[in-house]
């Protein structure tokens, strides 16, 4: 792969940041953006722009095209076998609040049980602490073992028949581990209970077949995959849309409304209500594009080749304690160093122009389990290099010398 070629339609990379070249090691936080990405919300801006799903003017309908155009285009990048089980949200955290709101007021009931992992990010558990709370349901934590992964026994251990969902997380933000979806799924499904797959890691670095995966419901965030701020893709199988009831009120969702009576439009517009984001939808075409060009084999392929070397040139790195040890793993290292706090790390590692991040990652679950409030964390996009990792791991080795490790 010609990286050099594909670091360049990314501006920022012309950027230096305190005197040196720009090395980003924080796509699992956000993936910076392609040209052809913040064009294509320019040329809207300037040429196309209008509200969408409202008016009958020639821009209002362009508008309107072009968003269902990406409804499509996404639809056929995840091989959904409907495009209406696309819902586009603010984000994997309005997603998963979405189903968390709709399916929990629908079908659970006090004593329902929720399983979940100790690797989930807040977003994976916070929503559903409120249903907890509202409907007295349980929340049952499935357990990680010495490497930091999630097995299908622990899950199957947890099941029982008050169990009303599993969600987890595809890719680990903090170990990089990548769940064994399909057994936890074969299972669920066995049971018929719904899964939802917190795919905010899994995207930007898995291909995605939905048909194959056979989850109920998928998140996706598009600010780490290439895309615009501010926008998400909520997955979700048809027969589960059509039940759910709408999430939140407004403009746009409704089919009719009476002083005494409401209907709703159909899915996946009875859950987008308000003024939608129009340049950001539009502009997640082009980020697909660019990810469709380039193969998420090949990204997986090279992002792995970057990830082992530098797992390799880490464990060399003396007291550099690398965090977990999943046998599947993907584009994220976390990182302690005895005797330097993650957030100094980080700093000092950001007067070499190295930007990684450090704290909890929204994991305070699994950080208390590991008995430390906060790690560092280099995380891979497709523009990384072999150079990027010698860049850290010198920039680690500076780290050790200014605290005289
Ligand atoms: C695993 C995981 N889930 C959910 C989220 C939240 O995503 P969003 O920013 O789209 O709400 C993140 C963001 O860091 C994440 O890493």
């Amino acid at each position: 792969m010609d990286i050099k070629s594909i670091k360049s339609q990314f501006p920022i990379f012309k950027k230096k940041i305190n005197g040196n070249p720009l090395v980003y090691l924080d796509s699992a936080n956000s993936s910076q953006k392609p040209k052809a990405v913040i064009n294509r919300m320019s040329h809207f801006y300037e040429n196309e722009f209008s509200n969408v799903g409202r008016s009958v003017h020639t821009l209002a309908v362009t508008a309107t095209n072009r968003f269902e155009e990406t409804r499509d285009i996404i639809k056929d990048f995840i091989n959904a076998k409907y495009r209406e089980e696309i819902v586009f949200t603010k984000g994997a955290t309005e997603s998963i609040n979405l189903i968390a709101n709709s399916y929990g007021d629908k079908f659970m009931n006090e004593g329902d049980e929720i399983i979940l992992t100790e690797l989930e990010h807040h977003s994976n558990y916070v929503p559903w602490h409120y249903l907890r709370s509202k409907k007295k349901a349980v929340i049952k934590f499935a357990k990680v073992n010495e490497n930091l992964e999630i097995k299908v026994d622990e899950i199957k251990r947890l099941i029982s028949n008050k169990t009303k969902m599993i969600a987890l997380t595809h890719i680990s933000n903090v170990t990089g581990g990548i769940s064994p979806l399909k057994e936890i799924i074969d299972l669920a499904n066995s049971k018929k209970i719904p899964v939802l797959i917190d795919g905010t890691q899994g995207a930007p670095h898995l291909k995605l077949d939905m048909q194959k995966i056979g989850c109920d419901f998928y998140v996706i965030s598009c600010h780490k995959m290439y895309g615009p701020n501010g926008l998400g893709i909520l997955y979700g199988k048809k027969k589960w849309l059509d039940l759910l009831p709408p999430y939140q009120g407004g403009g746009g969702m409704i089919d009719e409304v009476k002083k005494n009576t409401i209907s709703f439009a159909e899915t996946p517009t009875k859950f987008e209500a308000g003024t939608m984001q129009t340049a950001e939808v539009v502009a997640m075409s082009e980020a697909i594009k660019f990810v469709k060009t380039i193969g998420l084999d090949r990204i997986s392929d090279h992002e792995n080749k970057v990830l082992n070397y530098a797992i390799e040139k880490l464990k060399k790195n003396n007291s550099v304690k690398l965090i977990g040890n999943p046998e599947n793993k993907a584009s994220v290292i976390s990182f302690t160093i005895k005797g330097i706090h993650p957030h100094d790390i980080a700093t000092i590692l950001d007067e070499d122009g190295v930007a990684i991040r450090a704290g909890h990652h929204c994991c305070q679950i699994l950080h208390e389990k590991l008995g430390v409030p906060a790690t560092a964390r280099a995380s891979l996009g497709v523009y990384n290099t072999k150079e990027d990792i010698d860049v850290l791991d010198s920039a680690i080795k500076k780290c050790r010398k200014v605290f005289n490790i």
